[in-house]
């Protein structure tokens, strides 16, 4: 469904992305491992177009990710960030309504029955029914990135990309928020690539790990099968401090 073939990404002199290739299966949840600056954001970019590759390519359904697809692309793949991306000062609704913008043209941005209908739908599945009419800055951390997911799923999305979705909160809310996309990732079958750069949640959520160090691939794989070995080559030092200092696999 996601062939990722030799990506090469340079921001100026920087190579980020070092000829990455790897493939996603519909219906995968996929974790993208790896410490703070590896390349994950700038992976998941290009997968939605948001960044353009050096070289090599991105094809989803076959369909080539660029400037001239953004728009097919974005109704395929939705999006969902560390910091929320939510609009304060309006509702619950109306920020759930705005992931149906990339079924719109700029001149009719008005918003059918239906699609209010499928926005409390969305809003029903995240849990929060009950602040449909809310202002989101009246809303905790993690209410507010339940907003973020309803947003995408209104969009009817392929694929759900999750760029550190719980970075922002604490372990419990965290887990909260990678449980609700692993019950959409197994109802609704979409096909889910979240980047974390903790691994017991990596553990705990992945069916498939790939890590990521670098900008190069040092594991693909199982997410149970992960090894040690596998852990210095995608965190390298740290990995091994930490394992010392904590005499166990914590967050790195
Ligand atoms: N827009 C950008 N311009 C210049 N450098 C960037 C840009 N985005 C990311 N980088 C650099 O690319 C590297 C990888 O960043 P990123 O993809 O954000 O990693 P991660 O998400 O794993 O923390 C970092 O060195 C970062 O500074
Ligand atoms: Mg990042």
């Amino acid at each position: 469904m996601i062939q990722i073939n030799k990506l090469e990404k340079f921001f100026g002199q920087n190579e980020v992305l070092k000829n990455i290739s790897f493939e996603v299966k519909q219906g995968e949840f996929l974790i993208v491992l790896g410490s703070s600056g590896a390349g994950k954001s700038t992976l998941l970019r290009c997968i939605n177009g948001l960044v353009t590759p050096t070289s090599g390519e991105v094809l989803i359904n076959d369909l080539k990710v660029n400037k001239r697809n953004i728009q097919r692309i974005r109704k395929k793949v939705g999006f969902i960030f560390q910091g929320f991306n939510v609009i304060g000062n309006l509702s619950v609704l109306h920020n759930v309504l705005i992931g149906r913008l990339a079924y719109k043209s700029p001149v009719n941005i008005f918003f059918s029955k239906e699609e209010r209908k499928m926005a409390e739908e969305a809003i029903e599945i995240v849990g929060l029914k009950d602040k449909v009419n809310t202002r989101v800055d009246q809303l905790s951390g993690g209410q507010k990135q339940r907003v973020g997911i309803a947003r995408v799923l209104v969009q009817n999305p392929e694929i759900i990309l999750a760029d550190e979705p719980v970075s922002s909160l604490d372990p419990v809310i965290g887990r909260e928020i990678l449980e609700l996309l692993r019950e959409i990732n197994q109802q609704r079958r979409t096909t889910i690539i979240c980047n974390l750069h903790q691994l017991e949640y990596a553990k705990t959520f992945g069916q498939r790990i790939v890590g990521v160090r670098n900008g190069t691939v040092q594991y693909d794989g199982i997410a149970k099968n992960i090894k040690d070995m596998d852990l210095l080559n995608i965190y390298g030092e740290k990995f091994l401090t930490n394992k010392i200092e904590n005499n166990k696999l914590q967050t790195v």
